[in-house]
């Protein structure tokens, strides 16, 4: 008897998990449409449909609605790995900087077009301007077949990424989905057992 209650639950708990995962950014700490200055909308604080942002050379940049980060970060030095020829970018750019618009303890989480911009800086989460204690981004994966490192046919869902003219780039979004939270943290994947990592650290 308790068996044949104990599967159909299973069953509606796999169902509950496959809705969760279609759920994408509603409800999560990136939805900010419950706030008085967001206008009751989902997306204005980050993109706009019309007049965003573009980069310093004009190209497009996701619709970009929010106040960039205009603070100098220090960057992961020290690099415990020795590669000459390692391709690691000053400052942090492309879509690593969207993230530090509100990431980096200093700019308002309410700093977009349109918005109040009050002084509501995010500081709890907040990653500061010293990057030195976080992993590396800004930086470039080394080539397939260097020890240590997985081929990059393995890395999906984590994903290197390229912007202005930069490819294969570790950046915030190659670990982070900012518009789902489905595996905590608004990771790309479980990370029990260290699974996110050892997509691209071989150890
Ligand atoms: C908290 C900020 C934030 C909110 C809110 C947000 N986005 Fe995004 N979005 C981003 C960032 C950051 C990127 C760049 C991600 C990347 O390059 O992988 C992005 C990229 C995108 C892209 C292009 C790349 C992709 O992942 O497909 C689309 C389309 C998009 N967002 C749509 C939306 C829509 C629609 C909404 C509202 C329902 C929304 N976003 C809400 C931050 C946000
Ligand atoms: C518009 C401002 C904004 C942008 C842009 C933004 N975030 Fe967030 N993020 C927040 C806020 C505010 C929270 C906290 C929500 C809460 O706890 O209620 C948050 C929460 C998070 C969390 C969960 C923190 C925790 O302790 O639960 C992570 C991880 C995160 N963001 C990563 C990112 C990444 C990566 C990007 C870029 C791809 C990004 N965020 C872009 C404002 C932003
Ligand atoms: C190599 C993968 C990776 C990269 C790159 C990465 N993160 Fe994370 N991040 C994680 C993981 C994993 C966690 C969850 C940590 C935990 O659960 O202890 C996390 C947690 C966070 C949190 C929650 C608060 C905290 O400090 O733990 C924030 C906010 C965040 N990341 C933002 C960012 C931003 C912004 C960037 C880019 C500047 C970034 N992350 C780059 C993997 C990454
Ligand atoms: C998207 C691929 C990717 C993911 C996922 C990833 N890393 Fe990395 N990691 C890298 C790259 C690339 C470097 C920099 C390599 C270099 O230039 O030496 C790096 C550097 C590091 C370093 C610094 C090594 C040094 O030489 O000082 C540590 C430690 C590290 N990662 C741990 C982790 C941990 C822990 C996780 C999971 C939370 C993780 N990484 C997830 C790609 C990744």
């Amino acid at each position: 008897m308790r068996r044949a209650i104990f599967i159909p639950l299973s069953i509606a708990l796999a169902a509950c998990g496959a809705a969760a995962f279609a759920a994408g950014i509603v409800g999560t700490g990136h939805d900010f449409s419950s706030e008085a200055w967001s206008d009751g909308r989902i997306c204005l604080p980050c993109h706009a449909s019309h007049n965003a942002q573009t980069d310093d050379d004009g190209a497009s940049m996701v619709l970009w609605n929010h106040v960039m980060t205009d603070e100098t970060f220090t960057m992961y030095s020290g690099f415990a790995i020795e590669r000459t020829d390692r391709d690691q970018d000053e400052q942090p750019g492309g879509p690593s900087k969207l993230c530090l618009s509100c990431h980096d303890g200093a700019t308002a989480v309410d700093a977009f077009g349109g918005g109040p911009d009050s002084a509501s800086v995010f500081a709890e989460t907040s990653l500061g301007t010293d990057l030195r204690d976080d992993h590396p981004i800004g930086v470039q994966y080394p080539p397939d077949g260097f020890v240590g490192f997985k081929p990059r046919a393995n890395l999906p869902p984590v994903k290197l990424v390229a912007w202005g003219g930069k490819t294969d780039r570790v950046e915030c979004t190659s670990c982070h989905e900012p518009h789902s939270d489905d595996f905590g943290m608004f990771l790309r994947m479980d990370n029990t057992g260290s699974a996110l990592c050892l997509q691209c650290h071989d150890k």
